[in-house]
């Protein structure tokens, strides 16, 4: 393993990111200079993924401070307060990104209750986006760590869209943090991995991202999950989360919650890694969760190529809700939390 995939990174320059769109046939990254041009390369998906989503928009508003041009901490505050809402705009799903603001807004009121100047706020505000990007990074390492070790030696892993080191601060990745943790454990572990119809992450990124980690990959379409778990082809479910109610509830990708109903129904353990940014306990159930609604032509179309009539009706949700009682276990940066998880996420928070 190379472990070297870091899809978002700070420079004099800017934000550099990836170009997550262009991949696996092009690897481009673009500098993004403003914080409009961050919350834009979010909402186009140059970076996507939960927690990259919310690393990107810590170093959004660390950009829109360097970019502010005064002496005035008052005027700053406003600037930070309007790329906040610039930022939080872009995807309402993944609460990473809300989690992010939220925590760079307190570093502000915290930094200018202690007086200090716009230009020790500038400095102040790029060291926090810095530290959530760190400790993303650590958090990832830690569930590769718990995760590995509830896998099996020779096994295969089925996974769902991509929740690798590309969805976020990069290196391990959450799902594919714990079969790298495995990897890493010693293990041999081979990986199933959904093409995730429409956008595609599954062919396009999560291939990708194992092949160069030389991790042994199989990509099938969305639809021969079931046939292979009959089949007997599949040890154990793990995938990432978007935003994990307090009664844990799993917001993912489209077409997780289907996965789930067939692992259950083959006996199959079914694992969801997420750090616990992405654990959102003012959620109560998964029915609060906000899910985006994407382009029609994400459905109708491959990338320019038309696949189906012109006006026809189009549903295009971007992620679903799996029910607790379906998930085995939810893996986070602390340990592993089982049902029920109305009290065992909660003691996450307090370890
Ligand atoms: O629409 P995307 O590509 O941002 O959706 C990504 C996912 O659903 C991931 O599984 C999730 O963000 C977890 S990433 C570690």
């Amino acid at each position: 393993m190379k472990l070297n995939i870091i899809p978002v990174k700070w420079s004099d320059e800017g934000v550099l990111m990836l170009d997550q769109r262009l991949l696996p046939t092009e690897e481009k990254w673009l500098t993004l200079r403003t914080y409009d041009a961050v919350a834009a390369g979010i909402k186009d998906m140059v970076v996507r993924g939960a927690p990259a989503i919310g690393v990107s928009a810590a170093y959004g508003i660390a950009l829109a401070a360097r970019t502010f041009v005064g002496t005035n901490v008052d005027d700053l505050k406003d600037e930070i307060e309007y790329a906040s809402d610039v930022l939080a705009k872009t995807r309402p799903t993944a609460v990473n990104l809300f989690w992010a603001i939220d925590r760079m807004k307190r570093t502000f009121d915290q930094a200018q209750a202690e007086g200090k100047s716009v230009s020790e706020i500038k400095q102040v505000l790029l060291d926090e986006a810095k530290a959530i990007h760190d400790e993303d990074i650590e958090s990832q390492r830690l569930i590769a760590k718990f995760g590995g070790e509830l896998l099996q030696d020779n096994s295969t892993v089925l996974t769902h869209c991509n929740a690798g080191a590309l969805a976020t601060g990069g290196v391990w990745g959450t799902a594919l943090g714990v079969i790298r943790g495995a990897v890493d454990q010693g293990k041999s572990v081979s990986v199933i991995a959904d093409e995730t119809r429409p956008y595609l992450q599954g062919a396009r990124l999560t291939a990708w991202e194992l092949m160069e980690d030389d991790i042994p990959v199989t990509l099938i379409t969305d639809n021969m999950s079931g046939h292979i778990m009959k089949k007997g082809g599949v040890h154990a479910v793990v995938v990432g989360s978007d935003r994990i109610a307090a009664n844990g509830d799993v917001a993912n990708k489209i077409g997780t919650y289907m996965v789930a109903v067939l692992a259950q129904r083959h006996g199959i353990p079914f694992y969801v890694a997420a750090p616990l940014s992405t654990v959102d306990l003012n959620c109560p159930t998964g029915d609060d969760i906000p899910i985006e609604e994407r382009d029609r032509a994400e459905v109708t179309h491959v990338k320019n190529n038309q696949l189906a009539p012109d006006g026809v009706g189009v549903s295009n949700y971007a992620f679903d809700v799996t029910p607790n009682d379906l998930v085995t276990a939810i893996i986070t940066e602390k340990g592993v939390a089982r049902a029920p998880y109305i009290e065992s996420l909660k003691k996450q928070f307090d370890k």
